[in-house]
């Protein structure tokens, strides 16, 4: 089939992508030049594992093509993506205008039937402005349909190669079975191809996402609790993932969820349940506890240091809001660099892959390592806030080498209490 995807950002250049990969023949546009004249020599502007791998092949077979021309996106694609920023307003609500602008342009320049797929995250009721807004230039037939992504960083090409639902908003037969056709390659093993009406298909992101990010936030107040009774949170972790009510995953307490998706989501539905006189209770409290999980772990550091972290220096490891990215955004890491870097410490920080993004946001403010061990050289501290596999199995004899004192603060709980004691460490990590 012939798709067009307009932005690309994260969603857009993974959704551009593994659409080519299944044959269709996508033609991915952006404002940004600079960007489309990388993307054309097959550079990929964003760190996804497997990405670059899809990106090459299928820019090679000719199936995935960039410009930065949005009547060629409209010629080109029978189904026409939009995966466009919706970035947090002032009050907290999604801002609009990208989509709507866009909209506005496809409206003018749209000459046959086309649907028009809403991917990015966009509160209830959008799928109708957009209609709105094409509809006043269109002089065509067209759909709009909601289809929202379900894509974690880190894992987006699987998940959407294999995803465990297709979510599609539509109140018209025509496109219904346009999305089916796209979709049913990627749902074989038999997984779900939902089909509702484009509210409900908007809400159910949101409502998904701020689910998990509300399951998150309890884990996180029960692991505090825990510190509070000496109970000890990987185990009530366990005791309670294994009813199949409550599930295994996305129970794991740490220093709070960040990222592009939980954070704006949950504040948005917020905002949206204001703006239709209702108030989400819940979701004020899960943005509240979030903001004081994010710096959980300064006041165990102050109280280490007797409330004098002038001129201490800590290591950090781990800089985005969770591994496998270079994103970040609301990342944990960097709200409590914020504060020890206002008490006078000394900040050296390791991150796989994010580290350049840090150096671009502060400059100067902090060291950066080479290494994860480079980072240890002489501190008084390590944070560990990003739960990298690299963390996962240290040489802790050669830590204990590096470093002036030996004390972790583990905002991911990545050790067996007993053993990083039993290698002679002070270890103070969440809800154990
Ligand atoms: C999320 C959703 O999972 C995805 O479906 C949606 O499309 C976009 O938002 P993402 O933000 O990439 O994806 O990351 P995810 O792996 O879901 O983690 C979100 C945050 O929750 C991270 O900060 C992570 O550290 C935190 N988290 C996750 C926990 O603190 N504990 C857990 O048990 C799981």
């Amino acid at each position: 089939m012939k798709i067009a995807v307009i932005g690309t950002g994260y969603v857009g250049l993974v959704t551009g992508t593994c659409l080519a990969e299944t044959g269709n023949e996508v033609l991915c546009i952006d404002i940004d030049q600079e960007k489309v004249n990388k993307m054309q020599k097959g550079e990929v502007p964003i760190y996804e594992p497997h990405l670059d791998v899809l990106f090459e092949r299928n820019i090679k077979a000719n199936r995935l093509k960039f410009s930065t021309k949005l009547e060629e996106g409209l010629e080109h694609g029978d189904i026409i993506f939009l995966a466009l920023p919706t970035p947090e307003d002032e009050d907290g609500s999604a801002d609009l205008k990208y989509i709507l602008g866009v909209a506005d342009d496809i409206g003018k320049l749209i000459k046959d039937y086309k649907v028009i797929v809403d991917k990015s995250t966009v509160p209830v009721g959008t799928s109708d402005k957009v209609k709105a807004t094409i509809a006043k230039h269109a002089t065509v037939d067209f759909d709009v349909v909601s289809n929202p992504e379900f894509l974690r960083e880190g894992f987006a090409v699987d998940d959407f190669l294999k995803p465990e639902r297709i979510v599609i908003g539509s109140s018209s037969d025509r496109a219904t079975k346009l999305m089916e056709k796209l979709y049913k390659p990627y749902v074989r093993s038999g997984n779900p191809i939902i089909i509702m009406d484009e509210k409900s298909a908007e809400l159910t992101k949101y409502a998904s996402n701020s689910f998990l990010a509300a399951k998150i936030t309890f884990m996180n107040e029960i692991a505090n609790f825990c510190e509070k009774v000496g109970a000890d949170v990987d185990k009530v972790r366990i005791g309670m993932g294994t009813d199949s009510r409550i599930g295994k995953r996305f129970l794991f307490p740490g220093i709070g969820y960040g990222g592009s998706c939980f954070p704006k989501d949950v504040k948005a539905l917020h905002k949206s349940g204001l703006d239709n006189s209702y108030n989400f209770k819940i979701l004020d409290a899960v943005i509240n506890v979030n903001a004081r999980q994010k710096l959980v772990l300064i006041p165990k550091i102050e109280n280490h240091f007797d409330n004098n972290l002038k001129g201490k220096t800590i290591a950090i490891w781990g800089l985005a809001f969770k591994p496998e990215t270079d994103d970040i955004r609301e990342a944990p890491s960097l709200y409590m660099i914020d504060q020890l870097l206002a008490q006078g410490c000394n900040i050296v920080a390791f991150d796989p892959e994010a580290m350049p993004n840090v150096k671009r946001k502060l400059g100067d403010k902090i060291t950066f390592a080479d290494n994860m061990y480079d980072a240890l050289k002489d501190v008084d501290a390590l944070v560990i806030s990003t739960e990298w596999s690299i963390f996962r199995t240290p040489n802790f004899s050669k830590m204990k080498d590096l470093m002036a004192s030996h004390t972790i603060f583990d905002g991911r709980n990545l050790y067996e209490v007993k053993e990083v004691q039993n290698e002679g460490f002070k270890y103070i990590s969440i809800g154990r």
